[in-house]
């Protein structure tokens, strides 16, 4: 050290005007750590594994179908002597009504960590309260969106990674994935000529260019592509009642699967 650094006190700017960074006490030599045992890849528990009920998914683009779906299914199942539980994300408690109108009716920014971690919160508390409950009651439940949701339109917006946001939503759920997606399958034009045709007003994501809606569909096809056993995935163009009897032959074998 120079004689000028020496003279300097702590922090003071030195005679070059630079400030004088203190000695460094010096570090002992760290214990080398013992190489740490592989851990096997846990299993992602889903709801077969956990539950007797069964977790059925609808999913794809804005007016692919899936209420119409949904209420189909849930009038089958409830005429087989099933107990249904109806249900939808964002909003499916009352605190994610509140999240809801945050994520789809807020005017202005919201970050794009922020909303994932909105979607998070709102699917933590909806599968803790309201998903978990009815599987362990041995419900079906029914319930329109889920993460495959947040994968997609976060992969879209290519903001954060898809494996990032699936993460943060097995977090959320404990690993809770459905026994059944269906995903609705519908090219971007033919769903906006719905929308139109429904005269709704548009939410924020609704309100997304064209582009946006191709790469969700896109992102929706590959993760069905991923995990074919998981995903049932239909021509949304063809008649509702023609899509109602696919999902219901495909219901129907999982739940013949759990009595036998
Ligand atoms: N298979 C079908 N063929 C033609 N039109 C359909 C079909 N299924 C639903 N529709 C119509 O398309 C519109 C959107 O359907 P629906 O509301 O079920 O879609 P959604 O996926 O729930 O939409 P959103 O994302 O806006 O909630 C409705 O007018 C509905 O009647
Ligand atoms: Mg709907």
């Amino acid at each position: 050290m120079s004689s000028g650094a020496a003279a300097a006190s702590e922090g003071e700017p030195a005679a070059s005007g630079r400030p004088v960074v203190p000695e460094l006490p010096v570090v002992p030599e760290l214990p080398v750590v013992p190489e740490l045992p592989v851990v096997p890849e846990l299993p992602v528990v889903s709801g077969l594994a956990v539950a007797p009920g069964l977790f059925v998914t609808l999913e794809g683009g804005d007016g692919a179908g899936k209420t119409t779906q949904a209420a189909l299914l849930e009038e089958w199942a409830t005429g087989q002597g099933r107990r249904v539980v109806r249900t939808r994300e964002p909003g499916g408690t009352d605190v994610g009504v509140l999240i809801r109108d945050i994520v789809l009716h807020h005017r202005g920014d919201v970050s794009a960590r922020a909303e994932a971690l909105l979607y998070a919160a709102d699917r933590a508390h909806h599968v803790a309260t309201v998903v978990r409950p009815a599987l362990h009651r041995g419900d079906v439940v029914i319930q329109d969106r889920y993460l495959d949701s947040s994968v997609a339109y976060q992969g879209a917006g290519r903001v954060l990674g898809p494996g990032e946001v699936r993460d943060l939503s097995l977090w959320a759920t404990e690993g809770l994935l459905p026994d059944l997606t269906v995903l609705l399958d519908l090219d971007p034009a033919a769903a906006r000529a719905r929308r139109d045709a429904d005269d709704k007003p548009f939410d924020r994501l609704e309100a997304e260019q064209d582009d946006f809606h191709a790469r969700v569909r896109g992102e929706f096809l590959s993760l069905a592509a991923a995990e074919p056993e998981r995903f049932l995935v239909l021509d949304a163009t063809a008649p509702a009642e023609e899509i109602a009897a696919a999902v219901r032959t495909r219901v129907a074998a999982l739940l013949d699967a759990r009595t036998s």
